[in-house]
């Protein structure tokens, strides 16, 4: 089995596993897109028996991820971005969206899936200014001090997106750690986009959370609670409207299927560090 690296103790492998559902794969199965595999069906068709909602969360996350880099550029002016956990390519890509507002935008896509990192190789790396790193996100000082970032990342506000990928790491893993690590790494006037998948029912989210472990072989973190969440953005200036269901993060006008159920939503929020 080729091996690109090994970083936070688990093997960054270019070997792609089709007899175990992938994150990746899994939550490009629930947005529409046609990267997957019978697995990542399979394991897809048993979480909606437990969190049936799980189509409509995942897309009110994806589209909260969308805006939030539209608004950043937009209005914020921010040419440069770090996408933790970039999962497989989706229809619109963070550089293609800070290309309408920004010229020349550099964006360094980061995944620790094999099949997200040689799709994104072949699909997002379009110019100089993108890079598609295969990493472990619990190890940011790898990703900053990459040979290839270091020259592609200027000194300037810098977007860090850690789009539904925190509930993918373990209390172990400590993820609040990884989000202090990479704030430490950026530069003043830089930004933090956080979407995490949280529960109030402590029955559901431990349902879920073990469903999504056993289903994943363990690559799977915790549905977590809002305060947990909130707590990432602790000493940040949060954009308004802080903290909030994806639903409500300065909607768009643009349709997404309703929520039918309430067992977990996308908690989310945008803030300048
Ligand atoms: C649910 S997808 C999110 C995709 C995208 N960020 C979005 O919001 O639409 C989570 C991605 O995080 C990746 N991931 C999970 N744990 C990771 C880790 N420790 N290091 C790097 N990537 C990781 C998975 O492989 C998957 O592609």
């Amino acid at each position: 089995m080729p091996a690109e690296g090994r970083t936070g103790g688990r093997e960054i492998t270019s070997h792609i596993d089709i007899s175990t559902p992938s994150i990746a794969r899994m939550y490009e199965y629930l947005l529409g897109g046609a990267e997957h595999y019978q697995v990542d069906r399979e394991a897809c068709a048993e979480l909606l028996r437990v969190a049936p909602s799980a189509v409509s969360v995942m897309r009110n996350s994806r589209a909260f991820l969308e805006r939030a880099v539209r608004c950043l550029a937009a209005e914020h002016g921010v040419t440069q971005y770090i996408d933790f956990g970039v999962g497989l390519p989706a229809r619109e890509n963070v550089h293609q969206i800070a290309r309408e507002y920004v010229s020349e935008p550099r964006v360094v896509y980061v995944d620790i899936d094999p099949m997200a990192v040689a799709h994104g190789r072949l699909v997002l790396e379009e110019d100089q200014g993108t890079l598609v790193l295969g990493a472990d996100i619990t190890r940011p000082n790898d990703v900053f001090d990459d040979p290839r970032v270091v020259p592609l990342l200027q000194a300037r506000p810098t977007a860090a997106l850690f789009g539904s990928v925190l509930h993918c790491l373990s209390d172990e893993q400590r993820p609040a750690e990884v989000v202090a690590q990479v704030r430490e790494r950026l530069a003043p006037g830089s930004f933090v986009v956080i979407s995490h998948l949280v529960s109030d029912d402590e029955h559901d989210r431990r349902e879920i959370s073990a469903l999504m472990a056993e289903l994943t072989g363990g690559r799977w973190g915790r549905v977590r609670q809002r305060a947990e969440v909130e707590a990432y953005f602790a000493g940040t200036r949060l954009l308004e409207p802080g903290v909030t269901d994806a639903r409500e993060w300065r909607p768009d006008g643009r349709l997404q299927p309703p929520q039918g159920t309430d067992e977990w939503t996308g908690w989310c929020g945008v803030a300048r560090i």
